[in-house]
């Protein structure tokens, strides 16, 4: 039984199946998904995603790449939407400086009040940082009683040392199956097995073999066979353990 905590079935490269493949989740063995909101409307069809499937949970942000197009009512309707029962997160903020390293400050403010808002609401955090792993630490460092988990987690061993020690969560997506995932591996060697979540990401970062391919949750059993390799475990272990984890983050 797998859980998917971090793929964005409101995307529009679901639109042409997105109600067979949800459906279809459950028997393929992923019985729970998080879809976390990228912006007001995302954000809105998460809420619906999971109004109408049992197995989806929501979370609700705005994404650092969202910044340009933002409304100023936004934040309101984001922090309204946080307290939808099936809202179990503030997610996915945070900082990326690979696709804007102009504007970081005001990149910081909307992930600073949107950190507001999950302390408001006593709801974890879904993070998203790229190339902006200093800041990011320097951030939750001054939000010291917030905890989530630093989705497909790309800093180094020593800040991912520091983010378990504070309580924080790793997620681990397809790029740990590339040839290339040297440090993601590093990393992934030394997160506490109660501190790792399994992320897709879908519609994006498809494991090998389906990389390239729109991916989606039933994918997500690549990245629990490489885990299990890394750290010699089963599947089932894996699994189990990242199941547990999620729901107790999340409180599902
Ligand atoms: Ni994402």
């Amino acid at each position: 039984m797998y859980f998917d905590t971090h793929a964005h079935y409101d995307d529009a490269a679901f639109d042409p199946d997105r109600d067979t493949l949800l459906s279809s989740l459950p028997e393929a063995g992923v019985t729970l998904v998080i879809d976390p909101g990228c912006d007001v409307l995302s954000s809105e069809k998460a809420v619906a995603l999971a109004d109408r499937y049992p197995h989806v949970y929501a979370a609700v942000g705005i994404h650092p790449e969202e910044l340009g197009g933002m409304r100023e009512e936004d934040l309101e309707r984001i922090e309204a939407l946080c307290a939808h029962d099936k809202c179990v997160a503030v997610g996915e903020i945070g900082l990326d400086y690979y696709w804007d390293d102009t504007h970081k400050e005001e990149q910081k403010a909307l992930f600073i009040a949107q950190l507001e808002f999950a302390r408001r609401h006593d709801k974890p955090v879904i993070i998203h940082d790229r190339e902006a792993h200093g800041d990011c630490l320097d951030i939750v460092r001054r939000y010291s009683d917030i905890r989530g988990v630093f989705h497909c987690y790309s800093g180094s061993k020593e800040m991912a040392q520091e983010l378990l020690r504070r309580g924080w969560y790793l997620g681990f997506d397809g790029p740990i199956t590339y040839k290339n995932a040297r440090k993601a591996i590093e990393v992934l060697e030394i997160c506490p097995l109660d501190r790792l979540l399994i992320e897709t990401d879908s519609p994006y970062l498809s494991p090998i073999p389906r990389r390239g391919k729109r991916n989606d949750s039933r994918n997500l059993r690549y990245v629990v066979e490489k885990i299990a390799e890394v750290r010699g475990l089963s599947c089932e272990e894996v699994a189990k353990t990242a199941m547990e984890n999620g729901r107790r983050l999340f409180n599902i």
